[in-house]
C-alpha cells in the first residue's frame, strides 16, 4: 500500500501546517511504504527567487526530519529530482479536457480577483495527478482544499486507462483532520498568504514576540474570561495535556489572570513540545552532507519506481 502526500515550499512551516498536515504525514510513515516529497515544481507558480526557493526546499526537509521524518521507514524526495514525472504531465495533459482545469480552484480563484494566470497555474493539478500516478500511490493523505485535485487525479486515470489500457492505479484521497483550524496571530486562520503565522522553529526570542502579539480582547485582567472564544487558549490546547487545558481554562473563568500570563503559558508549553524536535533541527542544520544523502537515496528509490510507471505509460500510448 502506497501513501503519498506533497507539500510547497512556499515558506517557513508554520503550526497551521504542522498540526494541520506534517504531524499527521510522520504518523502514516511506518506504512508499508510512505513516500513524501517537496513540491519545488509547484512552488514555482508563486516563488520567483532561485536562492530563495533553494533555502525554502531545503529548509523544508530539514523540518520534516526533524520534526519526526524518518528516512528509514518513508522516502522523502524533491519533486524536481524525479524528471519523469514533468514527463508524465504531459501525457496526461494529451487526455485533460480544458473545462476540467477551468473548474479548478486555484486557477478559477485567481481569475475571479481579474488576475492573469499563467499556463503553470492552469496546468498545476495535472502536475500533480503526475506526482500521484507516477508512483502508483494508493492513499493521498490532503488536506479538504485538495480533495478537487484528487478527483481530477482520478478522472485522468480513469480516462488514460479507457484510451489506453489498464495502466494507471487510481488513488483514494484521506482528508486529513484539519477540523481545529490552527488560528494565527491575528484570530483568522493561520496562513503566509495572511502574514500571521507562527513558524515552528522561529527563534525563541522572536516566538515570544509573536506570541504577545496575539490578537486578544479587551477585558481587564480581574474580570472573567471566556477561553473558549480566545485564540492563545485555542493555540494551548494543541500543545497542553487535558488537565493543563482544564488548569489554564479554570483560571481564565476565574478573572484576575491577564492574557499576558496565558501567552506565557503559551510560550513555555511550544517550547516545550517542539524541544527534541529543536535539537535534532540543530544537529541536522549542521550536517548539509546528511540532508544531501537522504534526498539523493529518497530520489533513487522514487526515481525506479517512477521509471517503471512511465515506462507502462509510454508503452501504452504509442511511445
Ligand atoms: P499556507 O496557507 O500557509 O500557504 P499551505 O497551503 O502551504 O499553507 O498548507 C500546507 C498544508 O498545511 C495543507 O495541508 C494545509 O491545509 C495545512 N494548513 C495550512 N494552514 C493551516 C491551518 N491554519 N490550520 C490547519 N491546517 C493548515
Ligand atoms: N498541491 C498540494 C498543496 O498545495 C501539494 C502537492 C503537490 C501534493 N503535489 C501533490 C499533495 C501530490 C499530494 C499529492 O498542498
Amino acid at each position: 500500500m502506497r501513501v503519498l502526500s506533497g507539500i510547497q515550499p512556499t515558506g517557513r512551516f508554520h503550526w497551521g501546517n504542522y498540526f494541520g498536515a506534517i504531524r499527521q504525514y510522520i504518523s502514516l510513515q511506518n506504512n508499508d511504504q510512505a513516500f513524501y516529497f517537496i513540491a519545488d515544481l509547484h512552488a514555482l507558480t508563486t516563488i520567483r527567487d532561485a536562492d530563495l526557493l533553494r533555502e525554502y526546499t531545503r529548509e523544508a526537509a530539514i523540518d520534516m526530519l526533524a520534526l519526526g521524518l524518518d528516512p528509514s521507514h518513508a522516502t522523502l524526495f524533491r519533486q524536481s529530482d524525479i524528471p519523469e514525472v514533468t514527463e508524465l504531465t504531459w501525457l496526461l495533459m494529451t487526455i485533460t479536457n480544458m473545462s476540467t482545469l477551468e473548474k479548478c480552484h486555484a486557477y478559477k480563484d485567481k481569475k475571479a480577483k481579474g488576475l492573469t494566470a499563467d499556463a503553470g497555474l492552469f496546468t498545476y493539478p495535472v502536475l500533480m495527478a503526475a506526482d500521484i500516478l507516477l508512483y502508483d500511490s494508493n492513499i493521498v493523505p490532503v488536506g479538504a482544499d485538495q480533495v478537487q485535485h484528487i478527483e481530477v487525479t482520478r478522472d485522468l486515470a480513469q480516462r488514460f486507462n479507457s484510451i489506453y489500457s489498464e495502466v494507471l492505479v487510481l488513488p483514494e484521497a484521506s482528508v486529513l483532520d484539519q477540523s481545529a483550524k490552527v488560528p494565527g496571530t491575528d484570530g483568522e486562520k493561520m496562513s503566509k498568504s495572511y502574514g500571521n503565522v507562527i513558524e515552528i522553529f522561529e527563534a525563541p526570542k522572536k516566538l515570544r514576540k509573536k506570541i504577545m502579539s496575539i490578537k486578544t480582547d479587551s477585558t481587564p485582567v480581574e474580570d472573567p474570561k471566556d477561553p473558549d472564544t480566545c485564540s492563545v487558549f485555542t493555540l494551548y490546547k494543541l500543545f497542553a495535556s487535558p488537565e493543563e487545558q482544564q488548569a489554564l481554562a479554570d483560571r481564565y473563568r476565574a478573572g484576575g489572570m491577564g492574557y499576558g500570563e496565558a501567552k506565557q503559558q503559551l510560550y513555555d508549553a511550544a517550547m516545550e513540545y517542539f524541544s527534541e524536535a529543536r535539537a535534532r533541527r540543530e544537529k541536522l542544520a549542521d550536517n548539509p552532507a546528511t540532508i544531501d544523502d537522504i534526498l539523493q537515496q529518497g530520489a533513487q528509490v522514487a526515481r525506479e519506481k517512477g521509471r517503471e510507471v512511465l515506462d507502462r505509460v509510454r508503452s501504452a500510448c504509442g511511445l
